[in-house]
């Protein structure tokens, strides 16, 4: 394989500049300054590094979404003992963690991996990745409410940039659970991410968030996964990601 392709493919930067950097001496193949962007080299043994930084071999790179239930915690450990999305990741090496994180209570789409130049680029805030989510929420807020909610609202870690929203359907609950006993059913898109943002949003116009479920990241979506699966993203999944 050439080194700049092998470089490009890890995401660590588009092939333009991953070219200029090694005609800049800044990559180095088993530790010599390599200058020609089209050297050969073998992807399984040789020891890459840009700029000082090794690039992970691609057989040992791991890409995968899982489909979280609620009531586990998005982190490796848990030193109370709780159950975290690692319970269900069996059979994988220790190596990978999650990309971003979910609440708790929070259900849908979460990838891992272990590879840092791809968990940067799809966390990286100048990237304005969009997530998608599904919320259900407890009342039907005004259309006044959701222009609010359009067009940024102040929450405790400061003012949102603007979201879509999008209302798919009311269900009325017959129960006095829920206030005025009905569950509307959003799709939200946002890029930021900030802590427990789409519930505080929703909280910052009135409306609990009873269930919320992310279905999509940028290019990539939860598809019919089941709840509490794992599966490895595609070649195709990962270069789209990346692009
Ligand atoms: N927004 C939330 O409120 N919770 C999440 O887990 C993700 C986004």
């Amino acid at each position: 394989m050439r080194l700049e392709k092998y470089i490009a493919t890890s995401g660590i930067a588009s092939r333009r500049a991953v070219k200029r950097a090694i005609r800049e001496g800044r990559v180095t193949v088993n530790g010599t300054d390599t200058f020609i962007p089209g050297h050969p080299i073998d992807a399984e043994k040789d020891f890459i590094e840009f700029e000082g930084k090794r690039v992970e071999p691609l057989t040992e790179r791991i890409y995968l979404m899982l489909n979280k239930p609620a009531g586990y915690l998005t982190t490796r450990r848990d030193e109370r003992g709780r159950p975290t999305v690692m319970d269900l990741l069996t059979d994988l090496p220790k190596s990978i963690y999650p990309v971003g994180r979910l609440d708790l209570e929070t259900e849908g789409l979460l990838l891992f991996t272990n590879d840092g130049n791809f968990a940067n680029h799809l966390m990286h805030p100048s990237h304005e990745i969009d997530k998608t989510y599904l919320a259900w929420v407890e009342g039907v807020p005004s259309q006044r409410a959701l222009e609010r909610f359009r067009n940024g609202i102040a929450i405790s870690s400061g003012k949102t940039a603007p979201a879509k929203i999008k209302q798919l359907n009311v269900k009325t609950a017959n129960s006095k659970k829920y206030k005025n006993g009905a569950v509307a059913k959003f799709r939200v898109i946002i890029h930021e991410g900030k802590k427990r943002q789409v519930r505080l949003m929703f909280k910052a116009i009135g409306h609990r968030v009873i269930r919320l479920k992310r279905i999509r990241i940028g290019t990539l979506g939860l598809g019919n996964l089941p709840q509490g699966q794992y599966r490895f993203l595609t070649p195709t999944e990962i270069a789209k990601l990346l692009a």
